[in-house]
């Protein structure tokens, strides 16, 4: 795992879209993992700023949303399809249909149908090249809570109230408006893409990466499953980093990276 501490929130940002920015400028037709959440939001502002000054083009990228929620309407503006096209894909030039995410509309037996259908897809587009992620409070990535299978695939999963809380804010500060189900692409999935990219800002993100970094494999921890990763990279900011043991040495080896090894 490569850990990559950087000033501020925006630098982070910088290093994350970089990274985007290289793949898709050396392989126009990418696959990319979207995350939702407020912490990839400077990343996409980056990505969009590269786009309107001619660097970077998504005509011939594929994207995969993590996850979405169950039972929203198509049109709410909370639904995570919703929430990307507003921040980043409406603003590039992505076209519409190349992005995907998980069916969350249909009925319980439709869902599991829609998981099924959404791991299919993504083998068919030859898997994600790049994932984006943030991680939650308890530690999720997409929406695989605490005790979530190491190994699993999209599925229905039931939100823990922390994180209903935590995504209250998307909902007029209603907990109660929040889903309590949702549709995620399972840590298996997740593992499977070729680079994954996690970013984390701000003093409350300290204590979940720290777990995931430092502490032990766990499905307690989903975003621990990091430490699975052939090609892992986290980049956070110094406040994220806070309660990193080994941050120093972090610090040493990025500011030593050979310019071969640059992700
Ligand atoms: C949601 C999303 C996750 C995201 C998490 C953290 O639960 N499903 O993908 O990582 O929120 O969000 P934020 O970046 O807003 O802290």
């Amino acid at each position: 795992m490569e850990i990559v501490i950087t000033a501020d929130a925006e630098a982070a940002a910088e290093a994350a879209a970089g990274a985007i920015e290289r793949l898709v400028v050396k392989h126009p037709n990418a696959v990319l993992g979207l995350a939702t959440g407020s912490s990839p939001l400077p990343t996409y502002r980056r990505l969009i700023a590269a786009h309107r000054e001619g660097r970077l083009s998504f005509a011939s990228v594929r994207a995969f949303l993590l996850d979405e929620y169950v039972g929203l309407p198509a049109d709410h503006p909370e639904s995570y399809r919703a929430f990307i096209q507003r921040e980043f894909t409406d603003h590039v030039d992505l076209p519409s249909d190349r992005l995907q995410g998980p069916d969350g509309s249909g009925s319980d037996a439709e869902l599991r149908t829609a998981a099924d259908r959404y791991e299919a897809s993504i083998t068919e587009a030859g898997g994600i090249d790049l994932q984006l992620l943030g991680i939650g409070r308890d530690g999720h990535i997409g929406f695989n809570e605490p005790t979530s299978s190491l190994g699993s695939r999209t599925r229905l999963k039931t939100l823990t109230e922390t994180t209903r809380v935590d995504n209250a804010r998307f909902f007029d500060d209603d907990v109660d408006a929040v889903p309590r189900h949702v549709l995620t692409q399972g840590i298996g999935t997740i593992l499977d893409a070729r680079h994954l990219l996690l970013v984390a800002t701000g003093a409350s993100k300290a204590e979940p990466v720290a777990r995931a970094v430092e502490g032990p494999l766990t499905a307690m921890v989903p975003a621990s499953a990091l430490q699975l990763h052939p090609r892992a990279t986290v980049v956070i900011d110094k406040k994220a980093a806070a309660k990193l043991i080994h941050a120093n040495y972090y610090r040493h080896a990025y500011a030593h990276k050979p310019e071969w090894q640059r992700f």
